[in-house]
């Protein structure tokens, strides 16, 4: 009797702490209707997001509120993605019809056209930025070559660099400004480029690997591939999966090892569906979300729990602080925390 009560007691204890440590994600009221895959946190304040019809949003009380603007000239650009460096500066991406990169210096009252490319077919999918000034847009093949512009003025200006050649219905994914990485060279060298592609074929590129090297990932058609990419240290975690059967787990994530050579290897639990976007919180904790749901992992990416079936496109950590915010389609937005 004594000894029953005291496991029952241990184990609502049990319950209890176990409950605690679970993630808990809050809905934010962002006020608006558009699809948002677009979004920068530059610190636990400072919040900035993009969508379709030329929407643009900042927070400046760690999404308590959101101030949502169109940007007139452009109520029909899909704003995929956004670099915002402050309160102030900020640089959104459209990715066709036409193909622009807009920058503000004045918090988003107006923002001016930095980037144009009018070239039939070309479509902009995500940016990276290494820090305030070096950044890289890439776009789909052109002409069966990956499209690159590269800037290191903080985005007034950009070059472009049409590089390796692409297999025929090999291209990216605009779904979270997340397939992309510009981070300071491994060995010594300035800086490495590192992305990831889908579709009939889903690559990884690198320094290593400029012709790009197939991923163990489900791919072989337009809506499945390597959707994002993170890195950390000598380590990477790729998402992705097909997007047409979200809730299929099968392949759609891969961890990669930069000790020695770049190393592939699959997740023992992955994460449960097609996932859009990927971020680490530290050295072992991840993130991942996508159209059905939201998963973490304390692992370095090899096992994966669900945290949530809710559909999110896109999940960033502060740049500068440890909030995590999460958002998606229908202007949802969303705090990610773990007490
Ligand atoms: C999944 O990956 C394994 C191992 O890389 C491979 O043998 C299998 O054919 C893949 N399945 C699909 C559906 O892509
Ligand atoms: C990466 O590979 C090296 C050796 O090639 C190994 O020692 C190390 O444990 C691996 N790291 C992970 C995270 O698997």
């Amino acid at each position: 009797m004594y000894v029953k009560q005291i496991l029952i007691i241990g184990l609502c204890f049990w319950i209890l702490v176990a409950k605690a440590q679970q993630p808990v994600i809050t809905q934010l009221d962002s006020s608006t209707k558009t699809s948002i895959r677009g979004l920068s946190v530059v610190n636990d304040k400072i919040v900035w997001c993009s969508g379709t019809n030329g929407m643009v949003a900042k927070s400046l009380d760690g999404g308590k509120t959101f101030k949502w603007k169109q940007v007139s000239g452009y109520e029909k650009g899909d704003f995929r993605d956004i670099e915002a460096f402050d309160k102030d500066k900020a640089i959104v991406m459209a990715i066709d019809e036409p193909a622009v990169i807009l920058k503000t210096v004045d918090g988003g009252i107006t923002w001016k056209k930095v980037f144009e490319d009018t070239t039939k077919g070309m479509f902009l999918d995500a940016m990276d930025f290494k820090n305030d000034k070096e950044g890289v847009v890439v776009g789909d093949p052109i002409d069966g070559k990956i499209f690159l512009a590269y800037t290191i003025d903080g985005g007034n200006t950009w070059t472009k660099k049409l590089t390796t050649k692409a297999e025929k219905g090999e291209a990216f994914f605009a779904a979270s400004g997340g397939n992309i990485k510009l981070k300071a060279g491994r060995k010594g060298q300035k800086n490495e480029l590192i992305y990831v592609t889908g579709g009939t074929k889903s690559k990884f590129y690198s320094d290593e690997f400029p012709e790009g090297k197939l991923l163990p990932i489900v791919q072989g058609k337009e809506s499945a591939g390597a959707n994002a990419i993170d890195i950390w240290g000598d380590k990477a975690v790729i998402v992705g999966g097909d997007f047409s059967s979200d809730t299929s787990s099968t392949n759609n994530s891969v961890l990669v090892n930069f000790t020695d050579k770049t190393a592939f290897s699959q997740p023992t639990t992955p994460p449960h569906g097609y996932r859009s976007s990927v971020v680490f919180i530290d050295k072992n904790t991840l993130i991942a979300c996508g159209t059905s749901g939201v998963d973490i992992s304390y692992d370095g990416g090899l096992n994966w729990q669900l945290v949530s079936k809710k559909s999110y496109h896109v999940v960033q950590k502060a740049k500068h602080g440890s909030r995590i915010f999460l958002a998606g389609s229908k202007g949802k937005i969303a705090v990610l925390s773990r007490n």
